[in-house]
């Protein structure tokens, strides 16, 4: 049971304030009946509620996918740095989002922000094996020497990588796949060949391929099928 002023803030854009005086105004209904007190506590999972006549949508937890653009990182505030929270639309900032996994602040690519914390650490556990796919520009040639090493399992100083798997796509280029996200794994990996990434672009995560629709720097709801794309292992 929760207070339906903190329900209602939660799931929509109005403050406690504009809440508690809709209230006031009369304006507010639950189960039909009408809202007398903030304070009133509801079972957020089971309640209709209604403001100005109109039904506001209650939704436990929402997704999104975000086509990643350089410059913002992976965090929920920064002093100074711009974060992917910026590029949430307005409507869903009452909410607890966080991104699910980090990327790089030069890093561009898929990125799922969410409030559910289980589905997220579901997706980012190693031990869950949801796949991590992304294309790669290295300033050296990528060799079979490399591919070879990814497979095997890159040495670290915090310990060996997980068997990844390299694909050649160009003298320069690649595809990486991980089933793991230390801090900055693939530029690390590289970095023991000697290589410095110049451009990473993650491109599927799970079975799910960045989708073509969402442009660079693009967010959108994911669909049904999205997520139990996501969480798809081999
Ligand atoms: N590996 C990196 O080095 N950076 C990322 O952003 C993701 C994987």
């Amino acid at each position: 049971m929760k207070r339906i002023d903190k329900i209602i803030s939660e799931q929509t854009h109005y403050t406690r304030t504009e809440i508690k005086k809709l209230i006031s105004q009369k304006k507010v209904y639950a189960n039909d009946e009408l809202v007398k007190k903030p304070e009133n506590k509801y079972d957020e999972n089971n309640v209709s509620i209604k403001i100005n006549g109109q039904e506001i949508e209650i939704r436990q937890f929402v997704y999104l996918l975000l086509n990643k653009p350089k410059g913002y990182i992976s965090a929920t505030e920064d002093a100074t740095a711009k974060t992917v929270l910026e590029l949430v639309p307005e409507k869903y900032k009452s909410r607890n989002l966080f991104p699910a996994g980090r990327l790089d602040k030069d890093t561009t690519g898929l990125m799922l922000i969410t409030d559910d914390g289980e589905f997220a650490h579901n997706i980012l556990s190693p031990r869950k094996h949801v796949k991590k796919t992304y294309e790669v520009t290295i300033d050296i040639p990528v060799t079979e020497e490399m591919v070879a090493g990814f497979k095997n399992g890159v040495q670290l100083n915090d310990g060996e990588c997980k068997t990844a798997i390299l694909e050649i796509t160009g003298e320069y280029t690649a595809k990486v796949t991980l089933i793991e996200g230390r801090y900055h794994q693939i530029k690390r990996m590289f970095g023991c060949y000697g290589g410095k990434v110049t451009e990473l672009n993650r491109i599927g995560m799970g079975k799910l391929e960045l989708p073509n629709d969402i442009e660079y720097g693009k967010i959108r709801e994911a669909t049904e099928e999205e997520l139990e794309k996501i969480k798809e292992r081999e």
